[in-house]
């Protein structure tokens, strides 16, 4: 049976809301374990559709893994299955991340092309040639990646473009090969600082993690750990928007607010007053306000989160005056655009530009998600909106959101899921 969000518009969200582990980190970290034998256990995964299918596609390499609410323990053999093929893999497109860790311990992976959202073209070549570089031959065979070598060695990598799939990918062969590899121009997203401090417990030797050139030493073999999985700074972002749209005072717990500079920074242009907790356990927003239009730039971090766009957008559509919006990620990212207008938004794209003019109220619509981040944006739009704003295909939103419709009613909105 189909759901939908039935999203009320005009409520003032006031109150708490605790994060939980990034999604963009936990199926790393699940790969993560492949390079290990032994038993790993992550901690605060959230309970999110893609942790159950990564561990669909761990077992089908061999693994044994359990699911208990918020831990995962992964139990990974001495002899893996080296094709990663399974219905599994077709479903999510962090599956890629376990090309690298089966290249690293068995010198050779076959890995079905992934799935994921529709957000624009994801090629491959940065992870090829990174693995090339590392002695790889690596070729794509009827729709996998094939990736074999006699033995991996250390290598100076240079990526194109600071790719966080390509530098994982790169990262969890190099720390098994033999020698140093150092990958420059490398991304620096916290959640490859997480998967760098993970690989540090389980032993392998890296430098540089959250900056741009990664040395890597590597090293015979790993051994399995327990690690505890970042707060999402993208759900952290979706909470601070919905604070400053809906002229609401939010407290978010469960994430650095370091992680977020930016977006803060942002959000107090657009007229918030945002604390950080020096704990450096969250932050809260406060908008009295109508916001003030404020232009948004995506760049990898610590720029401005492409996946946080589509809350730019929807921010930009309530705000006073114009914005303009430049995406320069994902180019397919502007289509829910579409969906905003039909909410009344005033938007218009040029390239991988949006010019948005922001109007008093958006009018209630039926509107379909097309991926997680785009679903949550129209969302928050739907709370600006008069009347009450249907939101399909909200299973892309529920991949990203543990908890999403709880929190929103938590916070006052009124939202309810409605079955057709
Ligand atoms: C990850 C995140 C995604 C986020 C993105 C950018 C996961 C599961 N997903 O995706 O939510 O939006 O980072 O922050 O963690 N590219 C190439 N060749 C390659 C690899 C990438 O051209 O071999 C291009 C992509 O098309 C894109 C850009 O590089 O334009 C960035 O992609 P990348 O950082 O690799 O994103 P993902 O790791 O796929």
């Amino acid at each position: 049976m189909s759901e939908h969000f039935r999203v009320q518009g005009g409520a003032r969200l006031v109150g708490e809301v605790d994060v939980v582990g990034a999604k963009n980190s936990v199926l790393k970290l699940m790969a993560a374990a492949l390079l290990a034998e032994g038993t790993t256990t992550i901690t605060n995964c959230p309970e999110i559709l893609d942790v159950p299918l990564m561990a669909d596609v761990l077992r089908s390499l061999g693994c044994e893994v359990t699911l208990d609410g918020r831990v995962v323990t992964i139990t990974t053999p001495k002899e893996l299955n080296h094709r990663a093929d399974s219905e599994a893999m077709g479903k999510l497109r962090a599956s890629v991340c376990v090309l690298g860790p089966l290249v690293g311990r068995c010198k050779r992976a076959v890995v079905a092309l992934p799935g994921g959202d529709a957000i624009g073209s994801r090629p491959l070549d940065m992870h090829q040639n990174g693995l090339r570089k590392l002695g790889a031959h690596s070729e794509i065979e009827h729709g996998c990646v094939v990736a074999e070598a006699e033995g991996l060695h250390g290598a100076q990598i240079w990526l194109d473009f600071p790719s966080v799939g390509a530098t994982e990918n790169i990262l969890m062969a190099a720390v098994l090969a033999n020698g140093t590899t150092v990958i420059d121009n490398a991304a620096r997203e916290p959640e490859i600082v997480d998967i760098c401090v993970m690989l540090q417990q389980m032993g392998a030797k890296i430098e540089g993690a959250g900056t741009s050139t990664l040395t890597v030493h590597g090293v015979e073999s790993l051994q399995p750990t327990e690690h505890r999985v970042i707060g999402d700074r993208i759900v952290g972002a979706t909470w601070a928007f919905a604070a400053v749209m809906t002229r609401g005072d939010i407290t978010v717990r469960g994430v650095n607010p370091h992680h977020l500079d930016l977006v803060l920074e942002k959000l107090r242009m657009a007229g918030a007053e945002v604390t950080t907790f020096e704990d450096g356990d969250g932050f809260r927003v406060v908008q009295r306000d109508r916001p003030q239009s404020v232009d948004f730039v995506t760049l990898p971090y610590p720029g401005f989160a492409t996946d946080n766009q589509p809350f730019a957008i929807a921010l930009s559509a309530v705000s006073e005056g114009t914005s303009m919006i430049t995406e320069n990620l994902f180019e397919a990212r502007f289509r829910f655009i579409e969906e905003m207008v039909r909410l009344g938004a005033d938007a218009r794209t040029d390239g991988h530009h949006a010019v948005v003019r922001g109007v008093e109220r958006l009018s209630s619509a039926p509107v379909w998600a097309s991926d997680i981040r785009a679903g949550a944006g129209l969302v928050l739009a739907g709370l600006c909106a008069d009347g009450a704003t249907e939101v399909y295909e909200i299973f892309h939103i529920e991949r990203g959101y543990p908890g999403f419709v709880e929190n929103l009613r938590k916070l006052g909105a009124t939202v309810d899921r409605v079955s057709a």
